[in-house]
């Protein structure tokens, strides 16, 4: 499909039964029918940028700002590990304080549970990134969130587009598995711009594609705009399984903030990971991204126990193994 084609199918929802069944096909042929798990550790709220939308910028006072060290850290993720899961993702705001020595030690402690390590703390220097891809980090998820240069800018007064891309471009370089996606439903976003994100996608050779509908903070500038339309979000993900056919598509929580059942939905439409929260409950509420998170005061366990019976519930497993793009 050509960015004419993509914006066609994003602008009627006449295909959309179509769409989602073909998506579905198309897991089930590359991925097959195990979903899998990564156990989510948010293990830092403090952040340096000013994202508009993100309810964790700098310029937001009205959040109690907490870092779990190193010790904790460990405890959460043996926890994880008992609960099964094989895939650990360290994600924070862009917190100067976890340095690059921090990291490579929290990344080496980890890596001795036998897991894959995914991290997702934001943009950093390239030797910071091949430090700790030597020290076993095995995936980087870094969404470009959107490739519309003028918007990108609009929503991220103290980032840049271009080093968002080179980063990017690094760590598919370094020999990470590449996550990156996009938010749907931005304020002024255009749909053809969202055919450029697809085909962004596709350019990359991304390994992993997240897309989230687009959900206002009450505590950022962005508190009044309109909520990302749900189906539309579902659309992206299913064009992106087409194609981009073998890589990992997660059922992402921000389409179960605004849909009660958006992930097992996602999961009918092409997607093949859940990523499930296995942070300490005392923690959760405090790491807002954006309203109406999920789970918010459920422990680890209750997740991972809810999510396989919902998985189970359509006819779908949890798959046992760390879940690498299928190649
Ligand atoms: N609504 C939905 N998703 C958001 N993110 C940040 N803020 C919001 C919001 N208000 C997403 C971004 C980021 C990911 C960790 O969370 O896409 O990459
Ligand atoms: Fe933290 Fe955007 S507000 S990276």
């Amino acid at each position: 499909m050509n960015k004419e084609e993509i914006t066609e199918l994003l602008s009627t929802d006449a295909k959309n039964e179509e769409l989602f069944l073909c998506a579905d096909k198309t897991r089930h042929k590359y991925v097959g029918d195990g979903v899998h798990l990564r156990g989510l550790v948010e293990f830092s709220n403090i952040c340096k940028r000013q994202c508009k939308y993100c309810g964790l910028r700098c310029n937001n006072k009205n959040i109690e700002r907490y870092r779990i060290l190193k010790e904790e850290l460990l405890e959460c993720v043996q926890n994880a590990v008992k609960l099964g899961y094989k895939t650990i993702v360290l994600q924070s705001g862009e917190d100067e304080f976890y340095t690059t020595e921090k990291l490579v030690d929290i990344i080496k402690e980890i890596k001795k549970f036998d897991v894959a390590l995914t991290l997702s703390i934001g943009e950093r220097e390239e030797d910071e990134y091949r430090e700790f891809k030597k020290a076993g980090a095995d995936r980087y998820l870094l969404r470009i969130e959107t490739t519309d240069r003028e918007l990108y800018k609009k929503m991220h007064p103290a980032s840049s587009f271009e080093n968002r891309v080179k980063c990017l471009e690094i760590l598919k370089k370094t020999g990470y598995e590449v996550g990156t996606g996009s938010l749907i439903g931005l304020p002024e976003q255009k749909i053809s711009s969202i055919a450029d994100d697809i085909l962004f996608f596709q350019e990359l050779d991304a390994d992993m594609v997240g897309i989230g509908p687009f959900i206002p903070h009450p505590d950022t500038p962005l508190k009044n705009a309109k909520t990302g339309d749900f189906i539309l979000a579902l659309k992206v993900m299913a064009i992106t399984r087409i194609l981009l056919k073998n890589i990992n598509i997660p059922a992402t929580t921000a389409m179960e903030t605004i849909n009660p059942n958006g992930r097992i939905i996602a999961l009918q439409s092409g997607a093949n990971v859940v990523m499930p929260n296995v942070t300490n409950t005392i923690y959760r509420k405090k790491y807002e991204i954006y309203p109406g998170k999920i789970c918010l005061n459920d422990a680890p366990t209750k997740c991972r126990n809810c999510i396989e019976s919902k998985i189970k519930s359509i006819g779908r497993y949890v798959a046992c193994d760390q879940g690498f793009r299928k190649k």
